[in-house]
């Protein structure tokens, strides 16, 4: 007879094999530098929006565009501290207490994207006076998390 219960197994078991590589984790290694180098991106569009804030530069029209990048990136920010990242197995410069304390990181990283979608939201309107003044809780939000949850010599 043809196609028997072993028959469907075998198609199963190759079924399986087959999604394997899709559910391979990522490396802990090049989840630090993945998210990294987010924070590095989120630094630069900080320092890029302090320029435009200090008037050291004129411009004001990339406003918007930086203020809603660190609020996107800081959305997806939380999911990349998984528990085989903590410092007792690879190099980092996040603290350990992050891991004990997730649902505080958590509402860390959401502050952190409430307060940028005020800055996008101020961009948008082109009232420089609060777009100035919530540039400072944005990096109020950013050193929030950082005295708590990364290791103070990491840059
Ligand atoms: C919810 C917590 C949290 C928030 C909010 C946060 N950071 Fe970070 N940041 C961290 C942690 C933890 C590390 C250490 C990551 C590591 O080394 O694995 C870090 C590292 C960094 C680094 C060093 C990256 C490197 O190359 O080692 C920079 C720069 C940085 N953050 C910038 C920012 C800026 C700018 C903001 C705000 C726009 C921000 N961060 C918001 C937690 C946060």
């Amino acid at each position: 007879m043809h196609g028997g219960p072993f028959h469907v197994m075998k198609r199963l078991l190759l079924l399986v094999l087959l999604a394997l590589p899709a559910v391979a984790a990522d490396k802990p290694a090049d989840v630090v530098r993945y998210r990294q180098s987010v924070m590095k991106a989120m630094g630069a569009h900080m320092t890029a929006t302090s320029l435009v804030v200090k008037k050291q530069i004129g411009d004001r029209s990339q406003l918007a565009a930086h203020a809603v990048s660190i609020r996107d990136l800081s959305a997806g920010l939380a999911t990349f501290f998984p528990a085989d990242s903590s410092p007792d197995k690879v190099k980092t410069g996040a603290k350990a207490e992050l891991w004990q304390k997730l649902p505080e990181f958590r509402a860390a990283a959401e502050s952190l994207r409430v307060e940028a979608a005020k800055l996008a939201e101020a961009a948008k309107k082109g009232d420089g006076r609060s777009f100035d003044a919530q540039f400072a809780r944005v990096g109020a939000a950013c050193n929030a998390c950082h005295d708590r949850f990364r290791v103070k010599d990491s840059d």
